[in-house]
């Protein structure tokens, strides 16, 4: 019924404290009086520029904000309205790169196991989501998939020092199994979302996985979807690793989740083939840039900016991760807890020590999920981490703006609805 602050409220009265941004969108609570305001104001101006006839300022000023906020990385921003278009985009301006130097047979996309890029057929075709794939078999384009960089879960035999060279040397014997004339992007989540339970990659991997990328002409293709726009403590999750990517996919925390909208961000040199054989981008939806949208994201990112909230999720996510791996010791079931900035995945074991699951049948991180909603806490519980089926895992992904009592709050809730989870399975 309503939303304020990092609050929601039902029919019945009930309040929720979101701890998750409902799936990572929500970055300043909700019913935010400024962006509101910023909406409302735009609507009275008009509703939609339709891009074919008009640029509008808040488009063209968003645009401005996320070059800048990319450092000056990326020439072009493709408005879209949600996380698949974004990666949809990705994937065909990518085919369209390619297509623009005279590069035809590279149509080939490398992908990661326990990896999701979205719910279209081109983004669903380079995701690793057993479950949301399995009825459109049959359908999706030939994929080549690379090992998940999950270092909780590495490939067997694959000691930790070792893990990010094993990784990248996958990915560089994969180019070369597929003919690097054929491949024409590798595209990943810098910080694994709802197919992982937030996974951050191995040290050293982006950098080493940048390198085969450029070597053999493919381009990277970061999903930031779900950890970017800030949310993993940086505005971009991989300039932690001080890597640019030539493609990079937004959307979710853009414009806080007050109206749909997401965007690919496409480097100069990904950029110029295509303008000068093409003369433009060949994708591109009804609603791309749509204005009042743009106006949420202007308003969201001056607010993030302005109160120095990366600041804030940086400092406060460290010692809240610190803070919830102490609280959940106490549990045998708890085998990790991951992430970085306001993006936390706690991940559930049978064994702490084998890092065996729980049986899919079990249900548990949905059963915790149930259990901390009626005691008025939002996660968001994921399945299928380890294999596809088995696996269990919890995200949180508080508000950037939330108090520390409301932080204080999610842990204190979590805990109890873990606990009580692992004491009905007993
Ligand atoms: C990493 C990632 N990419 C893409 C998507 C698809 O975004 P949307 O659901 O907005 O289409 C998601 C959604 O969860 C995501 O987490």
């Amino acid at each position: 019924m309503r939303g304020s602050g990092s609050y929601l409220y039902d029919a019945a009265g009930n309040r929720y404290l979101d701890g998750s941004g409902g799936p990572a969108v929500f970055s300043l609570g909700h019913g935010h009086p400024e962006v509101n305001a910023a909406i409302a104001r735009q609507l009275e101006d008009v509703a939609f520029g339709y891009r074919y006839t008009f640029t509008s300022s808040a488009l063209e000023q968003l645009t401005d904000t996320l070059r800048r906020l990319c450092g000056g990385q990326f020439n072009d921003v493709l408005f879209c309205a949600g996380g698949s278009e974004a990666v949809e985009s990705a994937l065909k301006v990518t085919l369209q790169h390619y297509a623009a130097r005279g590069l035809m047979k590279k149509r080939r996309f490398v992908s990661r196991r326990r990896s999701w890029h979205g719910n279209t057929l081109g983004a669903l075709s380079v995701s690793d989501f057993t479950e949301r794939r399995r009825d459109f078999e049959g359908s999706l384009l030939d994929v080549a998939f690379v090992a998940a960089a999950n270092a909780y879960r590495p490939p067997a035999d694959v000691p930790p020092g070792e893990l990010t060279a094993h990784l990248a040397a996958e990915l560089e014997t994969t180019i070369q199994t597929l003919g690097p004339d054929n491949v024409a992007a590798f595209i990943f989540e810098p910080i694994v979302g709802a197919a992982g339970g937030v996974v951050p990659a191995p040290q050293g991997y982006a950098q080493a996985v940048r390198e085969v990328c450029s070597k053999y002409d493919v381009l990277m293709i970061a999903d930031e979807v779900m950890c970017g726009s800030g949310r993993s403590g940086t505005w971009r999750t991989l300039e932690f690793d001080s890597v640019v990517p030539d493609v990079m996919c937004i959307a979710k925390g853009l414009a806080g989740g007050y109206v749909p909208l997401g965007a690919t961000l496409v480097s100069s040199r990904v950029a110029e083939p295509i303008h000068a054989a093409h003369g433009g981008y060949q994708t591109g939806h009804t609603f791309s840039g749509h204005t009042t949208a743009c106006a949420a994201g202007v308003a969201v990112q001056h607010i993030i900016e302005r109160d120095a909230l990366m600041t804030r999720v940086r400092k406060s996510g460290a010692l809240f991760q610190t803070a919830l791996r102490e609280r959940l010791a106490q549990f045998d079931e708890v085998g990790d807890v991951r992430g970085r900035g306001y993006f936390i995945g706690v991940e559930l074991v049978r064994d702490r020590r084998t890092k065996a699951p729980f049986p899919r049948t079990r249900g548990l991180s949905y059963d915790i999920g149930r259990r901390s909603f009626a005691d008025g806490l939002i996660c968001y519980p994921c399945a299928g981490n380890v294999d596809g089926i088995n696996g269990d895992s919890i995200i949180l992904a508080p508000p950037y703006n939330a108090l520390d009592i409301e932080l204080e709050e999610i842990m204190t809730k979590l805990t109890a609805a873990i606990g009580a989870a692992l004491t009905a399975s007993d």
